[in-house]
């Protein structure tokens, strides 16, 4: 088992991502608490952790955007386990908007949620890892962390601020042995993201854009964060991993293969 033994604090375990998160590393023998705003009773939650072989895992109800908060939560833990080592940043929120009729208040929860609140939970437990010999922080970033997403000026923005601060903690924090990376997720299927599945065709489309031809599931990100987590890898510190089907890695100006197109069959010669 890659986490025996390690103490791991999820924040967003309640849902996603965080809950898939949750449970593989529950699976993996580590000791689990879940963070989130979303359950005021965790009992679900344990139950599922404890069925995935987690001892004494633990919830937390709370806010990232509150330090307060996220402090009272790192401590609670530490009192029960002594320790944190691993630490894994997933609550997360997006809006969907233009630019000229955002509402400042949309922008400013989530920069609140997806940034300030990744700071505090990795200022709060940096601090306790420091004191027990290092550790492994992973937060969730996303391919809007790397290029523009349209439609998500606040998401895209904040999740950009996420590799940046991922990479400047990378260096800060290297001499307490704790190690930090990113992970860079595509189109994930989530609550989060369940409304574009409504539109038939996006599927469909992800088939052409997507060089792996398909959605990603929670496992595919789950993989990745128990990967960055474990002693795997030791060696491995300031990365933005994309999880993203190779999505990132391909842009042809024309959609897909598009057979048939010039784009794809035009011959130059130099006479
Ligand atoms: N699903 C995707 O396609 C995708 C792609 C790229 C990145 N991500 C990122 O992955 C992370 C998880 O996303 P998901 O798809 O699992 O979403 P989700 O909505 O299923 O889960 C997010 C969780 O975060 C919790 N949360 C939100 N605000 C919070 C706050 N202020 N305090 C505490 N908890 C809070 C929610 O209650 C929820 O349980 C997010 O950071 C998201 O931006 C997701």
């Amino acid at each position: 088992m890659l986490l025996a033994e390690r103490v791991a604090f999820v924040t967003g375990a309640a849902s996603g991502i965080g809950r898939a998160i949750a449970e593989l590393f529950a699976r993996e023998g580590a000791h689990v608490a879940g963070f989130d705003r979303s359950l005021e009773s965790g009992d679900e939650l344990i139950a599922a952790l404890e069925a995935a072989g987690a001892a004494e895992p633990l919830y937390v109800h709370g806010d990232v955007r509150l330090p307060a908060e996220v402090e009272e939560a790192v401590a609670a833990v530490v009192g029960r386990t002594g320790r944190i080592d691993v630490v894994v940043n997933c609550a997360g929120v997006r809006e969907i908007g233009d630019v000229y009729s955002m509402p400042t208040e949309e922008w400013d929860n989530v920069l609140a949620t997806n940034l300030s609140g990744v700071f505090y939970c990795c200022q709060s437990t940096a601090r306790r890892m420091r004191e027990t010999g290092g550790g492994s922080i992973v937060n969730l970033s996303s391919v809007g962390g790397l290029i523009g997403l349209s439609h998500r000026p606040a998401y895209t923005a904040a999740k950009h601020g996420v590799v940046g601060l991922t990479k400047s903690l990378a260096r800060d924090l290297a001499a307490d042995g704790i190690r930090v990376n990113a992970i860079c997720p595509g189109v994930i299927r989530t609550p989060l993201t369940e409304q574009y599945f409504e539109d038939s065709s996006f599927e469909q489309e992800l088939a052409v854009q997507v060089p792996l031809a398909r959605s990603g599931v929670t496992a595919d990100v789950a993989n990745a964060a128990l990967y960055l987590a474990s002693d795997m890898a030791s060696y491995v510190s300031g990365i933005a991993l994309t999880v993203d089907g190779g999505w990132l890695a391909e842009k042809s100006f024309v959609s897909g293969h598009a057979p048939g197109s010039p784009f794809f069959a035009a011959k130059h010669t130099a006479e």
